[in-house]
């Protein structure tokens, strides 16, 4: 019988309570604490606050102590608040006629100082709660700790203490999160040390403006041609020598700038004859504009595959030479820096309709990237399409550059696997080309982390002049030509 066909007069004793379900709770014991130790527990929290103060901010405090200090000591006491009044005046003096030793010693220091308790503090408990990066045992919450606060030009660069158990990839998951829960364009996450790690928001876009072709360098090197800007304000260098560079994007998404950076970053190596460049470009669109900087250059199918067949010949007479002799390559005008530039990389290698074509550019290609880098031969090829089934050739490049690409995953494809966790969206670039174009992920050799960078634009009246001051036939360039490559210069440049 339930108690639902109980009849008047019978005794319901509800076993079930009705009323709202509640999950049983166990009451721990209250237990007095002792005040003693309550003021303890404070008077020890306070003093390591101020130590902690004290080491955060040893300037700031550091002013404090001596307005109190000459607060005690002046008559008036009030005297010494009127001097800590003229600090503003001094600090705007200093910006105003000092503005470089201004922001080295106190600007970027206040800036921190500021960024730290307005953006950071305020927001640190929120944000880790509701990215997920707080944890909660036996009922209390336990939060990462926000350590030292430094500003550079564009990044706030935060230290950041972890929980006990947990581990970076559980960061490097949330930085879009954080990079919205705290205002800023992007984060990065690098680890610092055990339970240590700096998480870099940068303070708006430094890599939204165009940045007009760079100076042409004086001295060449080959090792770290500057290309562009980096997103923490630092010059963009990249490697070319000893290495083979990939660089990937959609159309527009300025693999063109990539390659006419590096060249223009190299051009008076080549006036100088101790670097070359053979050019590849089967769209005829990107390189046929500065084709006399060029010591070879192809078009067509047929032409480019020989011209890959000729560099892996000069290459591998080359590597004949120094075997047991030379292990390292130094450009000379007789062995010559030879950099293989190839747009477009996929029409060769995957689109041709010519299986012939497809697979002898796939050998030199694979044989150039496998062998090249000791003996002074490196390939800087530009992609639209990542998969694999495109370019199966794509582990051959030690570097990698990810431009604006469609899909979230071809930005491990490029990049290595976990490098969009990491902060590597290169599926987010604008699309807009004056905002994206020319930005991109790169991964340098020092770290896992990819860095944003923007290469500068080189505009076709730079090719043009970059032509007519160091293409062959041009006025300042002393050296013969190179026998060998197509006649394409008669008399002077214009
Ligand atoms: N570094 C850059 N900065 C600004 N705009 C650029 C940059 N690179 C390219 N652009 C613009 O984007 C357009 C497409 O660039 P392009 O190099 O031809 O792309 P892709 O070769 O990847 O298809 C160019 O016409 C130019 O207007
Ligand atoms: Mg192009």
């Amino acid at each position: 019988m339930s108690w639902q066909d109980s009849r008047p007069g019978d005794s319901v004793d509800p076993l079930v309570s009705r009323s709202v379900v509640q999950p049983v709770r166990f009451a721990g014991p209250v237990v007095k604490t002792p005040a003693v130790f309550v003021i303890v527990v404070w008077v020890w929290r306070l003093i390591a606050g101020v130590v902690g103060a004290v080491v955060l901010h040893p300037v700031a405090t550091g002013l404090l102590a001596v307005v109190v200090a000459v607060g005690v000591v002046v008559d008036p006491w009030w005297l010494s608040l009127v001097g800590a009044g003229l600090v503003p005046v001094v600090l705007v003096v200093w910006w105003w006629l000092w503005r470089a030793s201004f922001l080295r010693l106190a600007g970027w220091r206040l800036l921190a100082l500021w960024r730290r308790f307005w953006v950071y503090r305020r927001h640190w408990q929120p944000v880790m709660v509701v990215a997920g990066l707080a944890e909660f045992y036996q009922d209390r919450q336990y939060l990462p700790r926000l350590g030292r606060v430094r500003c550079t030009p564009h990044v706030d660069r935060v230290s950041v203490r972890m929980l006990k158990g947990t581990s970076p990839q559980a960061w490097e998951k949330r930085v879009l999160a954080l990079a919205h829960g705290f205002d800023a364009p992007s984060c990065r996450v690098v680890v610092d040390g055990p339970r240590r790690l700096v998480v870099e928001f940068p303070r708006g876009d430094s890599l939204s403006g165009v940045i007009p072709a760079l100076p042409v360098p004086e001295a060449v090197d080959l090792a770290a041609l500057p290309m562009g800007r980096a997103e923490d304000g630092s010059w963009w260098r990249m490697r070319l020598h000893g290495t083979h560079i990939l660089v990937a994007g959609v159309t527009g998404a300025g693999k063109g700038s990539v390659i006419w950076s590096a060249i223009r970053a190299m051009l008076p190596a080549i006036r100088a004859g101790v670097a070359e460049v053979w050019a590849v470009d089967p769209k005829r669109m990107e390189l046929s504009l500065g084709r006399r900087l060029f010591a070879r250059y192809a078009d067509t199918a047929e032409t480019a595959v020989g011209l890959l067949e000729d560099a892996v010949v000069q290459m591998q007479e080359r590597a004949g030479r120094y075997a047991g002799k030379v292990r390292k390559h130094t450009p000379t005008t007789d062995d010559p820096f030879v950099a293989v530039v190839v747009d477009e990389v996929a029409f060769l290698t995957a689109y041709h309709p010519d299986r012939d074509v497809r697979r002898r550019a796939e050998n030199a290609l694979a044989t150039l990237t496998s062998q090249g880098r000791a003996v002074g031969f490196s390939v800087l090829a530009a992609l639209q399409d990542p998969r694999k089934e495109v370019m199966n050739l794509r582990n051959l490049f030690p570097d990698k550059i990810a431009l604006r690409l469609d899909e979230p995953s071809q930005v491990d494809m490029i990049l290595g696997e976990g490098a969009r966790e990491r902060g590597g969206n290169a599926h987010l670039i604008s699309a807009d080309p004056a905002m994206g174009a020319g930005v991109g992920f790169v991964r340098l050799e020092t770290s896992p982390y990819p860095l944003r960078v923007r290469a500068s634009f080189v505009t076709d009246s730079d090719i043009t002049r970059m032509e007519t001051d160091y293409g062959r036939g041009s006025s300042l360039r002393s050296l013969p030509a190179e026998s060998g490559a197509d006649d394409l210069f008669g008399g002077d440049a214009a």
